[in-house]
């Protein structure tokens, strides 16, 4: 495996980590030696006690093994090369020598500017043959029109069964589980739809800010760093049909079609289905947060959003009339991830507490799926109380440790497993919702509404579905 960007938050906080995990617990083939690219010249020692040092911090002590690791780091080495020069690509080819029936895996942890250049240079180095594989972390470009330059760069090199498109939220275990709980259980199947759900809620929540990623962060967005990907997949996973089998080419056959159905926000509908929002000084946990526009290499009048929310319709005979809440954003006051499927209420009230009949999936920070009842409250009297029959995911498993979604994607991809990755049409699908959007706040110029570190988010947010006489499900300890 051939890490571009070795040097990388994303490299030495999330991929290696992953892989000392695969190492330990002996799923990574002996022979598997991991190569860490980058500018920076660093010696192959250098860079081993670089690794070292940020995966003991993230591992914790009482997972991480000096005896586990010293194995571990065996595996490893570093190559200092500029991944936009072709003439290192030339290098890399004499230093990894023949490539004769060897499944590379060259992981693109890099910049999504740098997609097309490597792909063409790996070509032109020889480095392209029918056992290599790439790996493309999101955003994959950052429109529609940019994505589909960097879909057709890499399809000159590569075939699409060997690019695979990571969105970490599909290597949960509970966005696993979504598709465990609706298709290998009649139960759901028959109210699964719009005669039954009145409305679904999908909110992805953070404490954190943009940390070290001003830069970046000031070109995405949330709209483009978490609703393009992330929250349209869970999106997907909700609405979509059963597929035919549960394989790679079955599964995105129906993501596509989700996609394809999201009903355009264009124009003046961005004034009355989306929300933007911006952070401001607040405090997180107690502590005080600086400002968004306070951040590192964020400019100090950036009307860059950091919290979105919108409000989706799927345009076919399942989801007619039913909305799609979205909700993501960063400094809020809970780091939570939930899909909430809100269904109709009974059609003739008996009881004055009213119903609860909610089905609330919990990827983060526990795993849990939860389906919200009426009961009676025990002694006299029919008095009837929400109460929740709780699968927790973690203990019902007895599991020892929760797999980080990279090892899961990781194992994936050496396995040549695509389920879990985003195709080609996929990605351009989803853009082709998003662009629209954005290209309306441009043109009404919407500024983000401020919201407080620490709150639920901007105010404008209750508006969108109280309006409809609905409500956001309240995290506990938001406020
Ligand atoms: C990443 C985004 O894809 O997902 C980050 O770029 C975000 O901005 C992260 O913080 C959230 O992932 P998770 O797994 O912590 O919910």
């Amino acid at each position: 495996m051939l890490v571009f960007g070795g040097t990388g938050d994303l490299a030495l906080h999330k991929l290696l980590p992953a892989l000392y995990y695969l190492h330990r617990d002996g799923r990574l083939h002996a022979d598997m030696r991991i190569i860490a690219l980058a500018r920076s010249k660093h010696s192959s020692a250098d860079y081993k006690s670089l690794a070292e040092r940020h995966c003991r911090a993230k591992i914790g002590k009482s997972d991480f093994d000096p005896q586990c690791w010293q194995g571990f780091s065996d595996r490893l080495d570093y190559f200092t090369m500029d991944a936009s020069q072709r003439t290192d690509f030339a290098r890399l080819a004499q230093y990894l020598g023949s490539t004769e029936k060897r499944v590379r895996v060259y992981y693109l942890a890099t910049a999504p500017d740098l997609f097309e250049a490597i792909a063409a240079h790996l070509k032109t180095a020889g480095l392209a043959d029918p056992y290599s594989r790439i790996v493309l972390e999101k955003p994959i470009g950052h429109s529609l029109q940019s994505a589909q330059a960097i879909n057709a760069s890499l399809g000159s090199v590569f075939d699409e069964s060997q690019v695979f498109r990571i969105d970490h939220y599909l290597g949960k275990e509970t966005v696993q589980n979504l598709m465990a709980l609706r298709f290998a259980n009649m139960l759901f199947e028959p109210i699964w739809r719009a005669a039954h759900i009145d409305h679904v809620q999908i909110s992805v929540c953070e404490t954190l800010g943009v940390e070290n990623r001003g830069n970046y962060y000031e070109q995405a967005g949330a709209v483009r760093d978490m609703v393009q990907n992330h929250l349209l997949q869970l999106l997907c996973l909700v609405a979509m049909e059963p597929p035919v089998r549960f394989d790679a080419e079955s599964v995105r056959n129906e993501k596509v079609k989700v996609l394809e159905a999201l009903r355009p926000i264009t124009d003046q509908d961005v004034r009355d289905k989306t929300v933007r929002g911006q952070y401001t000084a607040g405090q997180i946990a107690g502590q005080p947060v600086p400002a968004y526009y306070f951040e590192k290499n964020v400019d100090n009048d950036s009307d860059t959003e950091t919290f979105v929310a919108i409000q989706a319709q799927v345009e076919n005979w399942r989801w007619a009339g039913v909305p799609f809440y979205l909700r993501t954003g960063k400094r809020l006051a809970e780091k939570t991830s939930e899909i909430l499927i809100q269904f109709k209420p009974v059609p003739h009230a008996l009881f004055a507490e009213g119903d609860a009949n909610q089905l609330l999936i919990r990827l983060q920070p526990e795993e849990r799926i939860s389906l919200h009842l009426m009961a009676k409250n025990p002694g006299k009297g029919m008095k009837l109380e929400p109460v929740a029959l709780d699968l927790n995911l973690a203990t019902a498993f007895k599991q020892q440790r929760r797999w980080d979604a990279y090892e899961r994607l990781l194992l994936d991809v050496i396995d040549g497993d695509s389920t879990l990755f985003m195709r080609r049409d996929e990605v351009e699908a989803a853009w082709r919702w998003v662009d629209p959007i954005i290209k309306g706040w441009q043109q009404h110029y919407q500024r983000p509404r401020p919201y407080p570190a620490g709150s639920s988010g901007p105010e404008q947010l209750q508006h969108l579905l109280e309006r409809h006489g609905r409500k956001w499900m309240q995290s506990p300890g938001s406020t």
